[in-house]
């Protein structure tokens, strides 16, 4: 069972990870973007840390959509909205919980992730954030299925986002900035891939047992 306590220890620790990983992630645009991914990540997850020790939130939905526009706000270029808008969907689904079930996650992500799909129009393999989300959230999905537990969920989650963000490497990028360089975004990791598998990498650490 995720607890908004849970949740909010989920955000504050990403802060912490963007924080840690805002040169790599950034080193990663450099090569085929414009540098500034760790930046914004970084930035974007300070206010959302510095959102949730000055408010208080009486339910999942409301502090999933303050993260959402907080994000959105805070972070520009093509990331903070997409991830802005994987939090403002999925707190349509956590309205008024104040805790939610193992399958509650893994739907409140789908919903989430169709989001992404929807506003920014990557296909798979475009060489995106979309190609570390989706295996995470077909995982995860199997897992649930499976009957496994929370810990095991997201390990299947993070694993799958790690491998999808590892297959970005040769592709051809389709989306953003990194498709202004053709072929030569090929042998480059995907920044928004790398920050989507750290996403699941520290809800594992947060919430795994
Ligand atoms: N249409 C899209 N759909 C999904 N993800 C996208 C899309 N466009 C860009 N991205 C993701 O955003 C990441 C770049 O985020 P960043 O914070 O650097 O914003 P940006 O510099 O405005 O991006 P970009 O230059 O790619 O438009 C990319 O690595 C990619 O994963
Ligand atoms: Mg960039």
């Amino acid at each position: 069972m995720l607890t908004i306590e849970k949740l909010q220890i989920w955000m504050i620790a990403l802060q912490a990870t963007y924080h840690e990983n805002k040169q790599y992630l950034t080193d990663l645009d450099a090569a085929i973007g414009d540098a500034d991914h760790g930046i914004n990540m970084d930035r974007g997850y300070t206010a959302v840390k510095k959102n949730i020790e000055t408010t208080e939130h009486k339910d999942i939905g409301s502090l999933l959509k303050t993260t959402a526009m907080t994000l959105i706000s805070s972070v520009g270029g093509a990331s903070g909205p997409l991830y802005g808008t994987f939090f403002l969907r999925a707190s349509t689904v956590c309205m008024g919980k104040t805790e939610l079930t193992d399958a509650e996650f893994v739907a409140m992500f789908k919903v989430g992730l169709h989001g992404i799909v929807q506003r920014g129009k990557a296909n798979l393999a475009d060489k995106t954030m979309v190609d570390a989300l989706t295996p995470a959230l077909e995982a995860m999905t199997q897992a649930l299925e499976n009957g496994a537990t929370l810990t095991d969920i997201l390990q299947a989650g993070t694993d799958a986002a790690e491998q999808g963000m590892q297959q970005t490497i040769p592709m051809l990028a389709k989306k953003g900035r990194a498709s202004y360089l053709g072929e030569r975004s090929i042998g480059h990791q995907d920044p928004g891939a790398t920050s989507a598998y750290l996403m699941l990498k520290t809800a594992l650490d947060s919430w795994g047992e």
